[in-house]
């Protein structure tokens, strides 16, 4: 294994460490392109250009659970209610419970039955995330085609429709974060620590009864 040794004292950063196993086996010719590859990472000469602010702006919408990136605008499920029969109802039913496809509506309660109905009311944790969905992806036929305020208003009206806000309560940037949906605390975080009363609850291994 000298070779090897020797090798590695060459390449001024050491190989990248997920070769590190590979080179262990496969000796000097595998990591001395490991480390001609590592001295050329940070250039890119040649491959592509920089982006500029607004194609970087083009793809970077997401809109994270404490809504810190959510536009300006505002709207109320009044707002909403227009724009929802004449977009959405063909799918989701007249009043979001019907269908034919994913209901909206309803469901509260019967996430632990034997026939869970998940929906924006009964299932999602974050209005900020309901927000970012319908802006990214809804209609599926013509997504992000509406303005800010259109998707306020359709968030609104979901929320009002489940019964978490009233019907002239304004969602913008402020109050949408501050909205608290009624299964936020039903998913199991990753780390027991983080799970609200924990201890209380019984919870082991993951599992809370
Ligand atoms: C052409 C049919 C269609 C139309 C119109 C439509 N949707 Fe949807 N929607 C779907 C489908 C299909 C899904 C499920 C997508 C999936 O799970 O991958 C969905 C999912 C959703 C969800 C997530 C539901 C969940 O619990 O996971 C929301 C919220 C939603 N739509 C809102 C809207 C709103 C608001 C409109 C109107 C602006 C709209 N949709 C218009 C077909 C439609």
């Amino acid at each position: 294994m000298a070779p090897v040794t020797a090798r590695l004292k060459s390449c001024p950063e050491g190989p990248p460490k997920r070769l590190t196993i590979v080179l262990n086996l496969f000796m000097p010719v595998i990591l001395l392109a490991a480390c001609a590859a590592r001295a050329q990472m940070p250039t890119y000469s040649n491959v592509g250009r920089t982006p500029t602010a607004e194609e970087i702006r083009a793809w970077d919408f997401a809109i994270g659970v404490d809504g810190k990136e959510l536009p300006p605008g505002k709207g109320t499920a009044k707002d909403g209610a227009p724009i929802y029969a004449r977009k959405c109802a063909r799918c989701h039913g007249a009043t979001g419970e019907e269908g034919p496809l994913m209901r909206l509506v309803g469901g509260k309660g019967t996430l632990t039955s034997m026939t869970p109905l998940r929906t924006v009311g009964s299932y999602w944790a974050f209005a900020t995330t309901v927000w970012d969905y319908i802006n990214r992806a809804m209609p599926p036929d013509e997504e992000r085609s509406f303005t800010a305020d259109e998707v306020y208003a359709l968030t609104a009206f979901l929320l009002y429709r489940n019964g978490i806000i009233a019907e002239s309560d304004v969602m913008d940037a402020k109050t949408l974060p501050k909205v608290q949906m009624p299964n936020r605390n039903g998913f199991i975080p990753q780390r027991i620590e983080e799970i609200p009363d924990a201890r209380k609850r019984g919870c082991r291994l993951g599992h809370c009864p």
